[in-house]
This record gives structure tokens, sequence and C-alpha cells, in this order.
């Protein structure tokens, strides 16, 4: 059995007090029955402190947008598992697309954070995507494999999400069609050999499509950006019915 997460990624939104009106708002707009899904938050850094207090005795579960393999050392503007645990941080978003983009972070780096946020104890979400000129060629399954078999080696498949963003799908308004989404996650869960491995989608979720994509077959979930800094929007997502 697998349960759904549902995850709203802040991404560089939202100070500290715009957090606390966040909640305050949401909390209410959340059925009361939502124990079959997970529902989890990745603000950032900074407001992590802020979330852990505001979240306290409920059943929503904090996401770090990114973590280090080291403990601690010179590694100007990185996190360590240790700063993110002391704020009751469970999960870290880890070879997300705009770092890979902005940062160039490769395949290794993100098996390195992926390794040390489970080794730490922290549950690794490994975003996985092409972009819309990779799918053109038809290149989308042999970069996805890729980034499947190197980002997870050496993970153990139990404590892990794996999200499928398609990049041409993030920001842009143009989801990815249900039943494509739900083919590559099945793909994915083929390649990684685990049935009970927990597959998001992201890119473009939204109130109006996310009852369509959480009734498909492999898709376990959600990795939401934009639809999850409005607490209605993200609500409603997280209030989804199969359908
Ligand atoms: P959007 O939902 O804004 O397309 O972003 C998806 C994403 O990047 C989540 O990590």
């Amino acid at each position: 059995m697998r349960k759904p997460v549902i995850a709203g990624n802040w991404k560089m939104h939202m100070t500290c007090s715009m957090a606390k009106a966040y909640i305050d708002s949401f909390l209410p707009l959340l059925r009361d029955d939502l124990i079959d899904r997970t529902i989890v938050l990745a603000p950032p850094f900074t407001a992590l402190s802020t979330m852990s207090e505001l979240i306290a005795g409920v059943s929503l579960e904090l996401s770090s947008q990114n973590v280090h393999w080291e403990k601690k050392g010179a590694f100007t503007a990185e996190i360590s598992p240790e700063m993110l645990l002391e704020h009751h941080v469970k999960y870290a978003i880890v070879g997300h697309s705009e770092p890979r983009k902005y940062f160039s972070e490769s395949d290794e780096q993100i098996n390195k954070r992926a390794l040390s946020a489970q080794q730490n104890g922290l549950i690794p979400i490994v975003c996985v995507g092409e972009t819309d000129q990779q799918r053109e060629m038809g290149e989308a399954e042999r970069v996805i494999r890729r980034q499947v078999e190197q980002g997870l080696e050496g993970i153990l498949t139990s404590q892990l999400v794996v999200a499928y963003e398609p990049i041409w799908a993030i920001g842009t308004g143009k989801t990815c069609e249900a039943e494509e989404a739900n083919r590559i996650c099945s793909l994915i869960r083929k390649w990684v050999d685990f049935e009970d491995l927990i597959i998001q989608y992201g890119g473009s979720v939204k109130p109006d499509n996310i009852d369509q994509l959480m009734s498909m077959s492999d898709i376990d979930g959600v990795l939401v950006g934009g639809a999850s800094l409005d607490p209605k929007s993200f609500a409603r997502i997280a209030n989804y019915q199969e359908i």
C-alpha cells in the first residue's frame, strides 16, 4: 500500500510572517479525514523554524529544499542534515531542475545529497525530468533513466520519494497529460524495481487537474510549485478526491 505524498515547494517565496498568515488560513481548509495521505510543505530555510512551531501537533510535515552531504564545514550557502533535523524536518528535496539548471548540479552531487539525507534520517525527494528539447528528440526516457540510475545509486528505496517533473511543465501552465505522466512514473517504478516506491508527479499541478492526476495507477502524490503558494488552492490539492 503506497501512501500518497502531497508536497508544496515554496521555492524562494514566503517570509516568516507570510508563512504564519498562510498556515492560519490553510489549516482550517483541510478536510479532517486526510489520514490516507501525507501533506508536506517545503518553505525556504529561513522559515523552517517558524513553520515547525506553527505546525506543531498538526499532521503536516516539513521538507527542506536541499541538503548537503557533509555534516559541517566550509560550504558557504549550504545546509546540513543536522540543521534541518533541529526543526523537525522530515523530507529533503534534492535534484530539483532549478538547481540542476542554475547551479549545474550533477547526478553525482544529487546522489551524495540523497545518500546523506537518508543516512541522517531524512527522506529524500529526488526530482527527475526531461527538457522539452530532450522530449522532442525522443530522449526523455533515456535521460530520466540516467537520472534515476545515477541519482539513486546505493539508496534505500523504502525511505525515498521520486518526483517526476518534466521541465517543460514546470511553471509553464503546460501540464503533462495524466496518462503520459503515469506511463513515465510506471517506467521509473520498473527501473527502480520496487513496487512500493512513492512516485510523485510535478509540473503545473492545480486544483483543476489534481483529481485526475491522483486517479492514475502509478502517481502516488504531487510536488506543487506555484499553486502551493495560495493556501486555498493548495488546500484543494491536499483535499483531492480520486475520480
Ligand atoms: P509548478 O507547480 O509551479 O509548475 O512547479 C513545479 C515544481 O517545480 C515543484 O517542485
